[in-house]
């Protein structure tokens, strides 16, 4: 690919100057308002060199560069030299890296093959795996993708909250009030039921809660009845999540969760004692954390039992020793910045300097229209009936729009569920937002459905311009002369765009850089496809045409698969 900055830099460059290619390509600037050009040159700093005025100084270099080939135009304005790129070098070096590229347009190798473990997901076991949790599935899945794409080697890990006090409840309801068969049938709503019905009469009989305390201390001392108990709950569950993780797609590479660290929570208790880190206050053990404004981390109960925290700091450590990462990545909810403050602080403390490379990536709240949801009571809505609805919605649309496809089900599927991903990672991440039926669903506005559709509208016209047409699109037999409108050149840009992109949403974790992206791109397509008459009877411009449709949609299919999205080629 081009770097244009960088070749607008040499072409600027002159002795003269008295500045290097480098610091010219650092000045270089682009402007908002693309009236004043792609790219502008600010003169202000050669004024002292040159003891010149500036615009002076811009009219010379306009007029020594302004026959180069690069450019369409190149004006003074004041004390810029505004330059507008020759349309055809874009469109042209944008066709034939994208066709060269195929499936790794949009790919590069900052990374270098460093590890970095994104961890995602990580539901709590024998709780249901709700709406709430499907923002850090779609966040965490798609970060993975996008720093798979910039070149790092990523271990995707699962957290599950498969340990902690809960269970003792858990374990207390079952024996109270369950039975085999109602959890066989149901498991996790059963389960729900069980530990809903815990907090309803606990209220009545705090002796529940002794009960329940006893119950998970007999858990970590691996007392066979409790951890049988356990296991059938953890085993129950994860076949839930599985069917959910297929739907969407996703997958792991370890599903090691809390429950692993409790063995070497012991090693941990005797690092933060002998580190004199930690201090008795009411029986429980903690480390003070006043100095640095934060509540104490709690790392052990008065009965001995240890915490979330406490197995965070362990599963830290593990990850370093077991993957010696370049970075550490936890989507996590927003709810939990307090926790992760503590954590991030302890390990500080211990001295492990590689904390610094442990980043917590927060995001917001869903609620529903409905209002918001509450484990405890009840009031949640299963991300399983939330896809299986969005994939029924589709269903009908497809079949009311009479949507040629050879297979409704899957495109519904691919439709139905690409849109609930694509509305969780639309909006910044760390904004709260309300999950609507409406919105996700519609073909129009900046939608997943649009998206797709868009993709397969480019997918058509290359059915419909034949074999031949094609091929020789790819082999780039084409004729630039054809490509020389406006909507050509700006869908052009966004999908040149694409690979820069990538890069700044993995510097800043953030997924929906590129969903705005491949929204960009499926406009400008969409309006090429307006402005245009693709499938016209003279070869050469079919040819041309249909190159620019290639390469948009590949663009669009590879940020689809960023999001975590199939492309759909009929819809
Ligand atoms: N299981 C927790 C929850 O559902 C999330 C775990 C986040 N990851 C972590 N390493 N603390 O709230």
């Amino acid at each position: 690919m081009i770097d244009f900055k960088k070749e607008l830099a040499k072409i600027i460059f002159s002795d003269d100057l008295g500045l290097s290619v480098e610091e010219i390509e650092n000045m270089i600037e682009l402007p908002t308002d693309k009236s004043m050009g792609d790219y502008a040159f600010p003169c202000f700093r050669l004024a002292k060199t040159l003891r010149k005025a500036p615009p002076l100084i811009a009219k010379s270099i306009v007029e020594r560069i302004k026959d180069n080939e690069m450019f369409q135009d190149v004006k003074q304005v004041n004390a810029y030299v505004n330059m507008f790129l020759n349309k055809e070098i874009i469109v042209k070096e944008t066709i034939n890296t994208v066709l060269d590229k195929g499936a790794d347009f949009g790919k590069s190798n900052i990374g270098e093959g460093k590890p970095v473990i994104v961890e995602y997901s990580s539901p709590n076991i024998a709780k249901p795996f709700h709406i709430g949790h499907i923002r850090s599935t779609v966040i965490g899945n798609s970060l993975y993708k996008i720093y798979d794409a910039v070149g790092y080697d990523v271990t995707r890990i699962n957290h599950l909250g498969d340990y902690g006090t809960q269970f003792g409840k858990m374990i207390v309801s079952y024996r109270h009030w369950g039975n085999e068969a109602d959890v066989k049938a149901d498991p996790i709503k059963t389960l729900l039921e069980y530990y809903t019905k815990f907090h309803i009469e606990v209220e009545n009989d705090p002796s529940l809660d002794t009960e329940a305390r006893e119950v998970f201390t007999k858990l970590e001392k691996k007392e066979k009845a409790e951890v049988e108990l356990w296991q059938w709950f953890r085993e129950e569950s994860l076949k839930e999540f599985n069917r959910v993780y297929e739907m969407l797609g996703v997958e792991f590479d370890s599903y090691k969760g809390e429950s692993f660290y409790s063995d070497s929570m012991p090693r941990f208790l005797k690092e933060l004692r002998d580190k004199n880190l930690m201090v008795e206050s009411q029986g429980a053990q903690i480390v003070d954390l006043e100095e640095y404004g934060m509540n104490p981390a709690l790392i052990t109960k008065s009965d001995g039992s240890t915490l979330y925290v406490t197995r965070d700091i362990a599963a830290a450590v593990y990850r370093k020793e077991r993957y010696d990462f370049a970075k550490n990545i936890y989507v996590v909810a927003s709810q939990q910045n307090l926790h992760f403050q503590q954590w991030k602080k302890v390990l500080e403390l211990m001295g492990y300097e590689w904390v610094k490379d442990c980043i917590h990536v927060p995001f917001g709240l869903v609620s529903l229209e409905e209002g918001t949801m509450s484990t405890r009571h009840g009031r949640v809505v299963f991300l399983e009936d939330v896809l299986n609805k969005a994939v029924d919605q589709t269903r009908e649309v497809i079949k009311e729009k009479g949507v040629t496809t050879d297979d409704i089900e899957e495109t519904a599927k691919m439709v139905g569920i690409g849109a609930v991903v694509f509305q969780e990672l639309s909006n910044s991440r760390i904004k709260d937002y309300v999950f609507s039926w409406d919105k996700v669903l519609t073909f129009d506005g900046e939608t997943g459905p649009y998206v797709q559709y868009t993709h397969a509208r480019a997918s058509s016209l290359m059915r419909k311009a034949g074999e031949e047409a094609v091929k020789r699109a790819e082999s780039k037999d084409i004729e630039y002369k054809y490509l020389k409108s406006e909507s050509a050149y700006v869908l052009s840009k966004e999908i040149y765009a694409l690979p820069k992109v990538v890069l700044e949403a993995a510097e800043k974790y953030e997924p929906s850089i590129v969903t705005r992206q491949v929204i960009n791109i499926a406009q400008a397509f969409n309006r090429f496809y307006h402005d245009e008459h693709i499938l016209v009877k003279n070869e050469e411009e079919k040819v041309a045409k249909l190159a620019l449709v290639i390469a948009a949609k590949t663009a669009i299919r590879n940020g689809l698969d960023l999001l975590g999205m199939k492309a759909p080629e009929k819809m």
